[in-house]
């Protein structure tokens, strides 16, 4: 009977995915590429169940980094969920996050590519996507922006101890504007400069970006600091 059940339960969470819900969230994870390598590869190395609990505890991670103790100081996710869903796609593009729906789509090709470890990598990879659903700015369609919304996201992936061994080293890069790894270790950098930046920064993107928060927050511009941080690491 106990067996019987646990079969018909697990055909259904093939189909439906898993979810959790947790601060009025829900977190949702469904495979839809369980036929495809990359997708056995996530069922058997990471798996629905990890992923919406990992995709939980990056939204509070999130959440603390941007100082958001209560609720109402949060960007609302759309109806409450944050969804992934494990497609094959057929680009190098890793992951990706679509605004409108608060959901994240995982490469099922990248997973498979994958020659370290799974974990690791696609848990860095849930902290940067989960940071596009928290962080504000989203409305911010000028393209040139695009880099301090990946840098945030990336920052994210640090504090949270998943800098991806790819990455360029901290001091390395030609501008703080290179977004993701680069900007991410040139916020880091401001951030221990004077603890919560972030947290203030993203607050200020609720109206879009401009160099001026920069100035605004540290005191300093955009060009000084990264001045400062490259002589830091010897130009
Ligand atoms: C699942 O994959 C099929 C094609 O493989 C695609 O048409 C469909 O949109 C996908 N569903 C979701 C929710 O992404
Ligand atoms: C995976 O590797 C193949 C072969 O090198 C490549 O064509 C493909 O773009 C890669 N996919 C991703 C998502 O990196
Ligand atoms: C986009 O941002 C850049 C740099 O901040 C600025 O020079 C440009 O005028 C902006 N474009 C629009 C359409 O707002
Ligand atoms: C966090 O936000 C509270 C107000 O909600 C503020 O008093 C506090 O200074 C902030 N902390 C940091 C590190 O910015």
């Amino acid at each position: 009977m106990m067996k019987h059940l646990t079969a018909v339960f697990a055909s259904l969470l093939v189909v439906a995915g898993l979810a959790t819900t947790a601060a009025g969230v829900r977190f949702e994870a469904t495979n839809n590429a369980s036929t495809t390598p990359g997708g056995q590869r996530f069922d058997e190395e990471y798996g629905v169940g990890y992923a919406v609990q990992v995709m939980s505890e990056a939204s509070f991670f999130v959440w603390k980094i941007f100082n958001q103790t209560a609720p109402e100081d949060r960007r609302a996710a759309m109806d409450d969920r944050v969804k992934l869903v494990v497609n094959f796609i057929n680009t190098n593009i890793l992951a990706f996050e679509r605004d409108s729906e608060s959901s994240i789509t995982l490469n099922a090709g990248y997973v498979n590519n994958i020659t370290g470890d799974v974990r690791t990598l696609v848990t860095g990879l849930l902290y940067h996507e989960v940071t596009h659903v928290w962080q504000w700015g989203q409305q911010d369609t000028n393209q040139t922006h695009s880099w301090i919304y990946e840098g945030v996201a990336d920052f994210v992936r640090l504090r949270a101890g998943y800098a991806a061994p790819y990455w360029l080293q901290p001091g390395q890069g030609d501008s703080w504007d290179t977004g993701y790894d680069v900007t991410a270790w040139f916020l880091d950098y401001c951030d221990q400069l004077r603890p919560g930046f972030v947290a203030v920064l993203n607050q200020r993107l609720k109206d879009g970006y401009s160099d001026d928060d920069f100035l605004q927050i540290m005191g300093k511009s955009v060009q000084e600091l990264w001045r400062d941080y490259k002589a830091k690491y010897g130009g």
